[in-house]
């Protein structure tokens, strides 16, 4: 018995909405490599509203009844209800949302569906769907961020007199309080909502009416379109709303900048659990335990934010090489632009919440915190400023003696604070006993009080001004 053959043209009859010049079907791999439903369905509701607004203009311009218009909508209605509770049929024959709604619309309502397609091609159709789509997942992301900033926000405010290391190398550098180490995060993620409120201008743009690519001789208003589905404006060349996939590598590059800026956090959540360093204890609802070793209590949700820029910088790469070369105007490659966009929407959303989970439930460690910062001689510089400020040396001698003085302590296995006096004076004649006091980590905090820095009224002053900007 020979196998049926998967590439052989069906003989059944094609596709009923595109098929009048087409003799016989197309082989089941056609359908295959063709089909997008699986995934463009997520765009019902986008596709649904873009229908609405362009009968109503159709309406409103005489092209086609208002007693159309009524049954459009009212089987649009239907529609989107029967997907709503599941009980829609997909069928891959029928290619993607937009057909497979459209041929339900012919179902339930005839002629009037028939004459949706009027002055519109998938091809705006698509591109339109998947902006709107974009715009709200950008709003949801927004929203998100700022659950992240309130919650890092919240840590900071009872953290501000907290000391740690700063690193520079991961090595020990200067104290900082764990309210200033977060606050940086706050001001990453306000950029990425910049970034993404400046990418949804670009999205925000209406397709709809730039039909197949060039226009429409029917009497369209477009700009009431636009203005129906909240567009900013029609946009001015209808070969380019067709052919135009910027805004959603923008989007993607916004994406894997924020996802890269939360796997950083994720990487110090991870060392800031470990049990070397013990800064912070994460919650149970934020870790797991290891099947074999009872002890364990891992991570998890950071390592996996840590690893969420793989694939989101991976989809941005996507997208960019389907686009690459890729002439003027609608090609199918550009079907290939759906998942990489819901991925990295889908992936940076969940890293969101997870990270906001993180944050909100982490416990500080401040004794462990304090009791690191008194290893690595965080306040070398301090003492270096001081011998600037009061014995006027070169910054460079000044470098040079405390660098001595660093390697006396190292020597007496001691801090720079447990030096005697006298063993200082061995160094630099001219140093008293005001010296302990610059020594010490908490008034090394106090002093940075330059814009921006690491003393609490500082940074009690930059929560407040970011709580202004960042939450509603
Ligand atoms: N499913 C298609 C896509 O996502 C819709 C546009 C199809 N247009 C066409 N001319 N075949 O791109």
């Amino acid at each position: 018995m020979t196998k049926p053959d998967k590439n052989a043209p069906k003989k059944t009859a094609s596709s009923s909405i595109w098929g009048g010049r087409f003799a016989g079907g197309p082989s089941q791999l056609m359908t295959d490599i063709n089909a997008s439903i699986s995934y463009d369905k997520a765009m019902y509701k986008q596709d649904i509203a873009g229908s609405v607004a362009h009968a109503t203009m159709l309406a409103g311009q005489n092209i086609i009844s208002s007693n159309d218009l009524d049954a459009i909508c009212a089987g649009l209605a239907t529609i989107e209800k029967e997907i709503d509770e599941g009980v829609f049929e997909f069928s891959d024959a029928l290619e993607d949302i937009h057909m497979n709604i459209e041929m339900r619309l012919a179902e339930l309502t005839g002629d009037p569906a028939r004459r949706l397609h009027t002055a519109r091609s998938r091809n705006d159709q698509v591109a339109t769907d998947i902006r709107l789509w974009l715009r709200e997942a950008i709003d949801q992301l927004d929203n998100q961020l700022a659950g992240l900033q309130e919650a890092l926000l919240s840590q900071a405010e009872t953290h501000t007199r907290t000391v740690m290391p700063g690193y520079t190398h991961l090595q020990t550098a200067q104290p900082v309080s764990f309210a200033f180490h977060l606050m940086a995060y706050v001001e990453m993620f306000g950029r990425d909502r910049g970034r993404l409120a400046d990418t949804r201008k670009r999205v925000n743009e209406s397709p709809l009416g730039a039909a197949a690519l060039a226009g429409t001789p029917h009497p369209i208003d477009r700009h009431q379109t636009a203005q129906l589905l909240g567009f900013s404006r029609p946009m001015a060349n209808a070969m380019d709303a067709v052919s135009a996939r910027d805004f959603a590598v923008e989007f993607m590059a916004a994406a894997a900048i924020c996802a890269t800026h939360l796997s950083r956090l994720a990487e110090e959540i991870v060392i800031w659990s470990t049990d070397r360093f013990g800064f912070i204890s994460l919650s149970d609802a934020f870790t797991t335990g290891s099947s074999i070793m009872p002890q364990k209590r891992n991570p998890d949700a950071a390592e996996l934010v840590r690893a969420k820029p793989g694939r989101i910088i991976g989809d941005l790469m996507a997208l960019l090489t389907v686009l690459k070369g890729l002439p003027l105007a609608y090609g199918k490659d550009m079907q290939e632009d759906k998942e990489p966009v819901f991925d990295a929407e889908a992936s940076l959303s969940l890293s969101l919440a997870a990270m906001t989970g993180m944050i909100a439930d982490l416990q500080a460690k401040p004794e462990a915190m304090r009791a690191a910062l008194e290893k690595g001689h965080p306040t070398a510089t301090d003492l270096a400023d001081y011998l600037v400020r009061v014995l006027d040396m070169p910054f460079r001698d000044a470098h040079h003696v405390t660098g001595k003085l660093v390697a006396l302590a190292d020597s007496q296995n001691c801090a720079l604070d447990g030096l005697e006096l006298a063993d200082m004076q061995a160094v630099e004649p001219r140093l008293d006993k005001a010296i302990y006091e610059v020594l010490s980590i908490d008034s090394a905090l106090q002093a940075r009080n330059s814009f921006g820095g690491t003393a609490p009224l500082e940074v009690e002053a930059h929560i407040k001004a970011a709580r202004a900007a960042f939450i509603k």
